[in-house]
């Protein structure tokens, strides 16, 4: 006789997936496109990310019927929160269809992360489609600071539009993302928490990664989340506060004067790996286990060769059950000269 698959038969709860290290599936990063409109020295700098860089042919890309199924599988699985990325995935055409789609399904948080130039003029579009929230990325206050890091002429102003507009429109609260690079940007650190302190926007600061073969990653260039610590608690005195849930990328910390509260992601100085409940589908439809993976697995022939639901959900459920990523808590002198995934491919 046949064993049966577990399928969600929407009666019957599937059991939790958990990975080789007892680690749960929690939160699905889906990237839309590889494309940006900003070329971030750490991320696509323009040497590499020029006229002649292959990007991926539009057939390649999943269709939004073809994400939106993977997602459920996922949540049957115990994905409780959706995170749309990119390249910048406001580029991505009817992106707010795509929204529509993953909105409805039961018990899922849907975020997204942009580089806000395109979010004043998406925001009111997003929040009706039904996105929750957004994360917003802002590496500086000087424009001069911020041009030179986006190479793409943007503006501080264009971003802060974005935040303001977003904000409104209900996509809140609204988390500012900032990767500080030393000898760039860390003299930045104390305007923006100025500006944002009492905003009820919250800012976080990234430790510089070594992700992916283009940005000439260098461990001396990385701030810790310590030293980001004690430049604003001098001015501003902190404490630390509880996680929001298991697993939280980021470590929180509030003013003592009750202004608000600030994040740091040490994923350089103190990696979150034993709580990694991540996994990341790229736009064309590969599974990857950790950010730091070299591989992906693919699962768009098995969407376009006409598997059936169980199927696809056993795929999943294999692959997330041979896990056994820690890149962050095992990296080495040797793993920055690793042929890994572009951020931009994958979506942070
Ligand atoms: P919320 O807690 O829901 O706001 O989301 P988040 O913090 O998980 O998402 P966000 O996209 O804001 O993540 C912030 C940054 O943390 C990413 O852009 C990455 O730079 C880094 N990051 C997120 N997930 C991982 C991870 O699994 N591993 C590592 N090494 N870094 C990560
Ligand atoms: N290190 C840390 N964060 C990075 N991001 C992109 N590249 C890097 C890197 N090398 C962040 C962006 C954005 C998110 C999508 O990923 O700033 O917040
Ligand atoms: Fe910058 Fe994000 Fe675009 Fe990378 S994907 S170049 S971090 S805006
Ligand atoms: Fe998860 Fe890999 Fe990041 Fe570790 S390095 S936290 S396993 S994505």
């Amino acid at each position: 006789m046949a064993l049966a698959l577990p399928y969600n038969d929407g009666v019957t709860p599937l059991p939790p997936l958990l990975d080789s290290l007892g680690r749960p599936v929690r939160d699905l990063r889906i990237s839309v496109t590889d494309h940006c409109n900003f070329r971030c020295v750490y991320c696509m700098p323009k040497t590499v990310f020029g006229r002649d860089y292959p990007f991926l042919p539009r057939t390649d890309l999943l269709s939004f019927e073809e994400i939106t199924r993977i997602a459920q599988l996922f949540a049957a699985r115990g994905v409780s929160k959706i995170r749309l990325t990119g390249g910048e995935p406001l580029l991505r055409h009817g992106i707010e269809k795509l929204i529509e789609l993953l909105a409805a399904i039961p018990g899922v948080e849907l975020t997204l992360t942009t580089n806000g130039a395109l979010l004043a003029q998406k925001a009111a579009a997003l929040h009706s489609a039904g996105l929750q929230r957004v994360t917003v990325s802002l590496d500086a206050l000087d424009d001069t600071v911020f041009k030179q890091m986006n190479d793409a002429g943007c503006s501080v102003a264009k971003v802060f539009e974005g935040i303001e507009v977003a904000n409104a429109a209900g996509l809140a609260p609204i988390k500012i993302n900032m990767v500080v690079k030393r000898g760039t940007n860390d003299h930045e650190i104390l305007p923006l928490v100025r500006h944002f302190r009492g905003s009820g926007h919250i800012l976080r600061f990234i430790e510089y990664m070594d992700a992916g073969s283009s940005n000439g990653w260098k461990l001396d260039e990385v701030v810790p989340s310590a030293e980001v610590l004690r430049i604003i608690g001098a001015e501003f005195p902190l404490e630390p506060i509880d996680a929001n849930y298991p697993g939280e990328v980021a470590a929180r910390w509030r003013y003592q004067d009750g202004t608000g509260e600030i994040g740091v992601i040490s994923s350089v100085t103190q990696a979150f790996c034993n709580s990694c409940t991540r996994i990341r589908l790229s736009t064309e439809g590969k599974l990857y286990t950790c950010l730091f993976a070299t591989e992906g697995h693919d699962l768009r022939d098995l969407l376009r060769g006409g598997s059936n639901d169980n199927e696809l959900d056993a795929a999943i459920a294999g692959i997330w059950q041979s896990r056994q990523n820690r890149y962050s808590l095992l990296r080495v002198a040797a793993t920055p000269t690793l042929k890994k995934i572009e951020m931009s491919y994958i979506g942070g």
